[in-house]
C-alpha cells in the first residue's frame, strides 16, 4: 500500500476544559465508566484553557510512548490503554469495510505528546481536556470520522463532554455495554454570547481525594447520592436545558449553585466524609450570595468541583464590577503577577453602599489569580505542522 511507504504520520489536535452545571458523581460501571446520572456542562474557550496533543505513528517506533508536559509518562495507564484500544478497534472495523487501503498500518507503534496552556499545578481539571484531546488526535491519525465521545468517556467520564463545544449533555444511557452513554451538544458556544466564566485559582491547597476514588466511596455509602441520581437530577437536567434554551441567567445560575451545593452535600454524606469545599470556598459562596442579595437578583453563580478552585458564571455586564469586588475581598499579593488573566476586564468603581454591604474582612492573597473566559468550541485540528509537539524523529 502507498501509505506504508510513509515512515512517519502525525496529527495534532487541541481540546477544551468543561465545567459541569449539573454534576456527574458516581459510576454504575467503573470499568466502562458509566455514570449513575446524566450531567450537563459548559465547554470553556481554548484561548484561555486548552490541551494540545500530537499523536504519531511510525514503522520505526519500537514501543508506544507518552509524554505529558515534556516529561515521559506511563503509556500503560489502563485508561490511556482503553482509549488506544478502542480507537484501534474502530480503525480496524473501518478497514474491514475494504476502503482506505492506503491508511496507516495498525501494527505501527505510537508516540503521543500532550501539554496544557495552563499550569497543571493550578489544579484546573485537566483530565477531561487531556483525554478528549488524546482521542481527537488518535482519531485524526487513523482517519476516523465518527463521533467519539464514547471513547473519550473511557479515559475520564467528564472527558466525553469536552468532545463538543458550547453546552453539552452526557446522557447516562441504559445499556450495560455503554453504547448509549454519550455526549450530545445542547447548544453551540454562539448560543449565549453574553455568558462569561471566571475561574478563581486559589493559593496553596493540598491535593484532595481524587474524583475517581471519591465518587466510588460515595456510591457505596451515600443514600443522598442515590436519591440525587434517581429523583433530583432527571428533573434538574430538563430544567437546566430550558434555562439554557431561554438564556435565563436567573434560572441557570440558581440551579448551577444548587447543584454544586448538592454535590458537596453528597460528599459530606459519604462515609468517611469527603471535603472539597474549604473555608475559602465558603467565603466565596457567602460573598456571591451577599452580592446577589444586594442587587436583588442572581448576577453571579458559583460552582465547585473536586478541588478548591471556584468557578463563577456571570453575564458580561457584571464582570467588571464583580472582579473589583473580588479584588477588594482578596487583595492580590504584590508580586507583580497578573491578578486578572484571559479576556480583558474593564476597571470599575464600586459604589460605597455596595462595598459596605458585600465586601467583608479582606483575605489577602487567598485567590492567586482570576482567569476570565467564555464558552468555546470543541476539539480542533491543528493544521500548521510547526505546531506539532513531536519532531521529525518522533520525539518531543
Ligand atoms: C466533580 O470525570 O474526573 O468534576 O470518570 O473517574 O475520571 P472519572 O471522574 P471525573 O469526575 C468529574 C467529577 C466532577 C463533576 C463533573 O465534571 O461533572
Amino acid at each position: 500500500a502507498m501509505a506504508a511507504e510513509r515512515s512517519l504520520v502525525m496529527a495534532t489536535c487541541t481540546a477544551p476544559v468543561n465545567i459541569a452545571v449539573i454534576k456527574y458523581w458516581g459510576k454504575r460501571d467503573t470499568d466502562l465508566i458509566l455514570p449513575i446520572n446524566s450531567s450537563l456542562s459548559v465547554t470553556l474557550h481554548q484561548d484561555q484553557l486548552k490541551t494540545t496533543t500530537t499523536a504519531a505513528a511510525s514503522r520505526d517506533f519500537t514501543e508506544d510512548r507518552l509524554w505529558l508536559n515534556g516529561k515521559e509518562a506511563d503509556v500503560g495507564h489502563p485508561r490511556v490503554q482503553a482509549c488506544l484500544r478502542e480507537v484501534r478497534r474502530l480503525a480496524r472495523k473501518r478497514r474491514g469495510g475494504g476502503e482506505d487501503t492506503a491508511a496507516l498500518s495498525l501494527s505501527y507503534k505510537i508516540h503521543i505528546a500532550s501539554e496544557n496552556n495552563f499550569p497543571t499545578a493550578a489544579g484546573l481539571a485537566s483530565s477531561a481536556a487531556g483525554y478528549a484531546c488524546l482521542v481527537s488526535a488518535l482519531a485524526r491519525l487513523y482517519g476516523l470520522e465518527e463521533e467519539l465521545s464514547e471513547v473519550a468517556r473511557r479515559g475520564s467520564g467528564s472527558a466525553c463532554r469536552s468532545m463538543f463545544g458550547g453546552f453539552v449533555q452526557w446522557q447516562r444511557g441504559e445499556r450495560p455495554d455503554g453504547t448509549d452513554s454519550l455526549a450530545l451538544q445542547v447548544a453551540p458556544e454562539t448560543h449565549w454570547p453574553e455568558l462569561r466564566i471566571l475561574v478563581l485559582v486559589v493559593s496553596g491547597e493540598k491535593k484532595p481525594v481524587g474524583s475517581t476514588a471519591g465518587m466510588q466511596t460515595s456510591v457505596e455509602t451515600s443514600p443522598l447520592l442515590k436519591h440525587r441520581a434517581e429523583a433530583v437530577v432527571p428533573e434538574r437536567l430538563a430544567q437546566m436545558m430550558r434555562h439554557i434554551r431561554d438564556r435565563d441567567f436567573e434560572g441557570f445560575g440558581q440551579l448551577a449553585m444548587r447543584d454544586s451545593n448538592q454535590f458537596h452535600a453528597t460528599c459530606l454524606d459519604t462515609f468517611p466524609p469527603i471535603f472539597y469545599l474549604t473555608d475559602l470556598s465558603r467565603h466565596i459562596i457567602a460573598l456571591a450570595h451577599r452580592y446577589n442579595g444586594h442587587h436583588g437578583h442572581t448576577k453571579v453563580a458559583y460552582t465547585f468541583d473536586a478541588g478548591p478552585n471556584a468557578v463563577i458564571f456571570a453575564l458580561a455586564d457584571t464582570v467588571a464590577e464583580f472582579v473589583e469586588v473580588l479584588r477588594r475581598s482578596f487583595p492580590p499579593a504584590a508580586n507583580g503577577d497578573q491578578f486578572v488573566r484571559g479576556l480583558p476586564v474593564s476597571p470599575a468603581v464600586l459604589p460605597q453602599e455596595l462595598v459596605a454591604a458585600v465586601v467583608a474582612e479582606p483575605v489577602p492573597g487567598a485567590v492567586q489569580y482570576i482567569l476570565h473566559t467564555k464558552p468555546g468550541p470543541g476539539p480542533q485540528l491543528v493544521d500548521d505542522p510547526s505546531q506539532h509537539l513531536l519532531g521529525p524523529d518522533g520525539l518531543p
